[in-house]
């Protein structure tokens, strides 16, 4: 059995024993069961691979200084790919089936949960996908709910130092009323090439604004963007941005800090006021963010000195991450302990 050095994760995918799959056929979902094979055996015609229907999930296990196992919002991530897979016309699998798959495949993995105290944490990617035959664009009508386990560090290598972004007038990630509001695979690979282009450029981010009048801020990479400023947790309102679980966890968690928390439109000149700026999401939790560029105005945009995380940020942070490590009481009944 091979060592792992959990010190030195990075965000990519390791082997693990499991995964596990329930198909959905028809009309009825069949049985979950958990298989060591890493491929999918896939007619050439699923409409995944033709038509998108694809969506997928990310969420996380972590072993708590209690030595206990909590899974992090399944519930959640239930709901959104529900949300996913109507939006997409695949079947929708129930929330009690997914969280028991979910519950499952972490406890099968348990040798590959990252003890408590080294960053590292179980990631879990449950993936849906049309696998049912079709040449016309219609709908499959089967459905396949895949979920495998790796163990990752943390997402951003620079940590929780600020990034710097870029605001990307150029591309769309998703459109207006389109599927942005979905976790489906199209809107990644249509982000792709902007997030090429801005690391080219030396930023480590890119911001994209709403694709219907490019004023507003939508989201930042693969991550909701927020700004704080006089005591104010403010999130963009857009329907092309994901509904982050991460950001929900945020907005109530700053309410309990005494913070006024805003969901609504945030256009770009206003970032000349926020006193912090971040990135949220499963990956990361927060990934502050120090500097903004907007290429199209040639305006740079520091929050606090550019160089260190804000203190609401840091608190945020450290509250989210104590609740997911169990060193703090889970006053909203987030975690589900194996
Ligand atoms: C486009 C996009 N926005 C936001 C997020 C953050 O969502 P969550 O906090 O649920 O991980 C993600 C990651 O899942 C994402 O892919």
């Amino acid at each position: 059995m091979e060592t792992i050095d959990w010190g030195k994760l990075g965000f990519g995918y390791m082997k693990t024993d499991f995964n596990i799959r329930c198909l959905f056929k028809n009309g009825a979902w069949g049985e979950p069961y958990l298989t060591d094979d890493e491929n999918i055996n896939l007619h050439m015609a699923a409409t995944c691979l033709h038509y998108g229907q694809e969506a997928f999930e990310g969420l996380k296990a972590f072993r708590g200084a209690d030595g206990l196992v909590r899974i992090f919002r399944a519930r959640d991530n239930a709901e959104r790919l529900r949300s996913s897979a109507d939006y997409l016309r695949m079947a929708m699998p129930p929330v009690e089936l997914f969280v028991d798959m979910v519950k499952k495949v972490v406890a099968a993995s348990e040798r590959f949960m990252p003890p408590y105290g080294t960053g590292a944490s179980l990631y879990i990617r449950p993936l849906l996908i049309g696998s049912g035959a079709q040449v016309g664009v219609k709908p499959s009508e089967e459905t396949l709910l895949v979920i495998f386990v790796t163990p990752v560090g943390p997402y951003f290598k620079e940590g929780f130092n600020p990034i710097k972004a870029i605001i990307d007038r150029h591309h769309d990630r998703a459109a207006p009323l389109g599927t942005g509001h979905v976790k489906s695979g199209g809107n990644y690979g249509a982000s792709l090439l902007a997030l090429e282009e801005g690391h080219k450029k030396g930023y480590a981010n890119v911001i994209f604004l709403d694709p219907k009048e490019k004023r507003y801020i939508d989201e930042i990479g693969a991550a909701n963007f927020f700004g704080i400023k006089d005591n104010t947790y403010v999130t963009p309102l857009s329907h092309s941005v994901l509904p982050s679980i991460t950001n929900m966890s945020l907005r109530t968690l700053a309410a309990d800090m005494g913070l006024k928390v805003e969901d609504r439109q945030i256009p770009v000149e206003e970032l000349a006021t926020f006193e912090e700026a971040g990135a949220c999401g499963t990956a990361a939790v927060i990934s502050p963010v120090g500097v903004i560029f907007d290429p199209d105005s040639n305006t740079t945009y520091t929050f606090g000195d550019g160089r260190t995380a804000g203190p609401w940020s840091t608190k945020l942070y450290k509250t989210l991450q104590a609740i997911q490590y169990g060193e703090q009481h889970d006053a909203h009944g987030w975690c589900e302990l194996i």
